[in-house]
C-alpha cells in the first residue's frame, strides 16, 4: 500500500480546518490551501484556539501542541500542494466549484498522489470524473467538529480502484478514527437519516408543536443526543443544510428532503446558523437566545 506523508486540505474552514489538525496530530506533514489571507488566519486561528485548550485542560503537553502546529503550513498558492501523497478537499458544497478546484489541483499535484473529496452529499464520481486519475479519487466524509467526531464515512466510487479505496481506510485508521464504508449514494449514511430528521425539527416548529427551545431539549433529554434538532442545524450552517437537502431532494425527490419553507426564509434573510452569528438562535450574547425574529 502506498505511504502517505504529506496531506494537502483545500479549505480551511469549518471542516478544513478540523481536519488539518488531526492529520497533524497523526504525524502527517500537512498544507492546507485557503483563497486568501483573512479565511486561512481565521481557520488557523481556530487550531491554535483548539491547542491551546487542549494544553490548558492538560490533555496536551505544550510541546506536542507545538509540534502539531509546526506541521500544519497555510498557503493560498495550489503549487504547495505538489508534494503530497493524499489531498483532501472540503470547499463548499458546490459541485462546480470543487470540480474547477480540483481540476486546478491535478495539473500540480503528484502522479500518484491520490485525491479524496470531504462532500456531505455530492456524487464522488462527479468529481472524480473531473480528474485524469478518476482511480485514485474516493470519498472521506468527516462530521463536524472534525477533532471530536469519531467517524469518516469512506466512500467508493464507480471508479475508485482497491487500492485507493484501502488507502482511505487506513488513513482513517492512523488518524484515530473509526471508518464505515459507504456507497457514493447522495448523502450517504449519516446525512440520508440525519437530514430529514433536521428538516423535521424545522417542520415541527413551523407548526407550532413546540418552541425552538422546547423542541431542542425534548430530543436532548428525550431522546439522548447531545444538541437538539435546531442548534445543530445552526452548528452544521444552513447554507450548508440547505445545498444538502437541494441534493437530497433533487436524487430522491421525496418531500422529506425538500427544504421547508422557515429554512428559506432564513437563508434569504442571511441566517446561517452559527457561522453567521445568528440562526435559530441568536449567537451574539453570553448564551444563545431564540432568534427574536422567528418567535415574533
Ligand atoms: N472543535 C474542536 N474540539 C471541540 C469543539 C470544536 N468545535 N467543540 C468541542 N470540542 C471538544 C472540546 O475541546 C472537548 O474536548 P475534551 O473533552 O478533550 O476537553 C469536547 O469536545 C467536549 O466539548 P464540550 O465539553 O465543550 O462540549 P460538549 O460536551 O457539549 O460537546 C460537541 C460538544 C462534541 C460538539 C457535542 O455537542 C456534540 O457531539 N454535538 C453533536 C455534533 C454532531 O452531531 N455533529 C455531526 C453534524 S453532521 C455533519 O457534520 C455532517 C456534515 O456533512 C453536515
Amino acid at each position: 500500500m502506498a505511504e502517505i506523508q504529506n496531506v494537502g486540505v483545500v479549505g480551511c474552514g469549518l471542516m478544513g480546518h478540523g481536519i488539518a489538525q488531526v492529520a497533524a496530530q497523526a504525524g502527517y506533514e500537512v498544507v492546507v490551501r485557503e483563497v486568501d489571507q483573512a479565511t486561512l488566519d481565521k481557520g488557523l486561528g481556530k487550531i491554535d484556539k483548539q491547542l491551546a485548550r487542549a494544553v490548558e485542560r492538560g490533555k496536551a503537553e505544550q510541546a506536542d501542541a507545538d509540534g502539531v502546529r509546526a506541521r500544519i503550513r497555510g498557503t493560498l498558492d495550489y503549487a504547495d500542494l505538489s508534494p503530497c501523497d493524499l489531498v483532501i478537499e472540503a470547499i463548499t458544497e458546490d459541485l462546480e466549484l470543487k470540480r474547477a478546484m480540483w481540476r486546478e489541483v491535478d495539473g500540480i499535484a503528484k502522479d500518484d498522489a491520490y485525491f479524496a473529496t470531504n462532500t456531505s452529499s455530492l456524487p464522488v464520481i462527479a468529481q472524480a470524473a473531473a480528474t485524469s486519475r478518476p482511480e485514485r479519487f474516493l470519498g472521506l466524509h468527516f462530521f463536524n467538529p472534525a477533532q471530536v467526531m469519531k467517524l469518516v464515512e469512506v466512500i467508493r466510487c464507480v471508479t475508485t480502484s482497491d487500492e485507493a479505496f484501502g488507502v482511505g481506510v487506513e488513513f482513517t485508521q492512523t488518524i484515530g478514527k473509526i471508518g464505515v464504508q459507504t456507497r457514493d449514494s447522495a448523502g450517504f449514511i449519516v446525512n440520508r437519516l440525519l437530514v430529514p430528521y433536521l428538516l423535521d425539527g424545522m417542520r415541527a416548529y413551523e407548526e407550532g408543536v413546540g418552541t425552538i427551545t422546547e423542541i431542542d431539549e425534548a430530543m436532548k433529554a428525550g431522546a439522548g443526543h447531545p444538541m437538539g434538532p435546531l442548534t445543530l442545524s445552526d452548528f452544521v450552517g444552513l447554507d450548508t443544510l440547505g445545498s444538502i437537502c437541494d441534493v437530497l431532494f433533487d436524487e430522491f425527490r421525496e418531500k422529506r428532503f425538500a427544504r421547508p419553507p422557515i429554512l428559506r426564509k432564513m437563508l434569504a434573510a442571511g441566517w446561517y446558523g452559527r457561522k453567521s452569528g445568528i440562526g435559530f438562535y441568536d449567537y451574539s450574547g453570553e448564551a444563545p437566545a431564540e432568534n427574536p425574529g422567528l418567535v415574533r
